[in-house]
């Protein structure tokens, strides 16, 4: 049976899917918008048709269109994903823009819990002057980062296998930047989250364990007057604040993201 285009078009009940849906078209199949808009009732082959057949199963099973084109587009590349790491987030780009605007002499930079490594070599392709590491203790991790490093080919950007900053030596970067995992496992919007992978998103103590592990380890391996910078929920800016506090940190503030809510928290290690 040959269908049309027409005929998927019209099964679609969202905005949102039929938007997706497009997006497909012309990523995968490379539709144009005549493809689409004005010869939506010739007759697709049966390889178009199984493709998007298989847009509409992954689809009714909730998997982002992210990983259904396993390709994430953030700052200013795209980044290859699949269900091994999280989704690269617009409120994490806030975060690199932040690096990239408000330093310029080299700098030793770690990314810990790196995932696709769209932070680290997103850094590490805008600053060449900069040397940037990227770490998670996911192996599954960093071999989707490994692949994005290949394919981007920032010249200073390396991986390392590490729980935390446990494994670093005292005085080791400058900057240290994090992407934690900080939802707390009663948070009911997890359930909007299960193709993603459990351990990037949830964090034991309120989502706040990870966050309170590296910060007291990051005073371990910053050098004096290093900087701490930490993406965490819009509603623990007090707690992030109070945890930077109490580990000596000081000049302590925090950027909002791009609905005014207080999402990434930064300060200086006084040693
Ligand atoms: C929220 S994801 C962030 C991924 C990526 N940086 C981003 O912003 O899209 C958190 C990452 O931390 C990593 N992670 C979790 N626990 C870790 C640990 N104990 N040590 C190192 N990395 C960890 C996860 O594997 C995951 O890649």
């Amino acid at each position: 049976m040959n269908y049309k285009l027409s005929y998927y078009q019209e099964k679609l009940d969202s905005e949102t899917l039929k938007n997706e849906f497009i997006f497909y078209l012309k990523e995968k199949l490379f539709f144009n918008d005549k493809d689409i808009y004005l010869n939506k009732d010739r007759e697709l082959s049966v390889e178009e048709q199984n493709l998007i057949q298989d847009f509409i199963e992954k689809k009714k099973e909730g998997i982002p269109l992210d990983y259904i084109l396993n390709t994430s587009k953030f700052y200013e590349n795209d980044f290859y994903v699949d269900s091994r790491v999280l989704i690269p987030r617009p409120e994490t780009e806030i975060l690199v823009d932040y690096i990239n605007n408000n330093f310029s002499s080299s700098l030793k930079v770690l990314d810990a819990g790196t995932g696709s490594g769209c932070i680290g070599i997103s850094i590490a392709l805008k600053n060449p002057n900069f040397d940037v590491y990227g770490s998670d203790y996911s192996i599954d991790s960093l071999n989707v980062a490994a692949t994005n490093k290949k394919t981007l080919d920032p010249k200073n950007f390396s991986l390392i296998h590490a729980n935390w900053l446990s494994c670093f030596e005292k005085n080791s970067f400058d900057l240290i930047v994090s992407n934690p995992p900080y939802i707390s496992d009663q948070d009911p919007h997890l359930s909007n989250l299960m193709h993603e992978p459990n351990k990037a998103l949830v964090s034991s103590d309120d989502g706040l364990g990870d966050i309170k592990l590296i910060v007291d380890q990051s005073t371990k391996v910053l050098k004096n007057d290093g900087i701490l910078i930490l993406e965490h929920g819009y509603d623990q800016q007090n707690e992030v604040t109070d945890i930077f506090k109490s580990n000596h940190f000081s000049n302590i503030s925090t950027l909002k993201d791009f609905q005014s809510l207080p999402r990434i928290t930064l300060g200086i290690f006084k040693s």
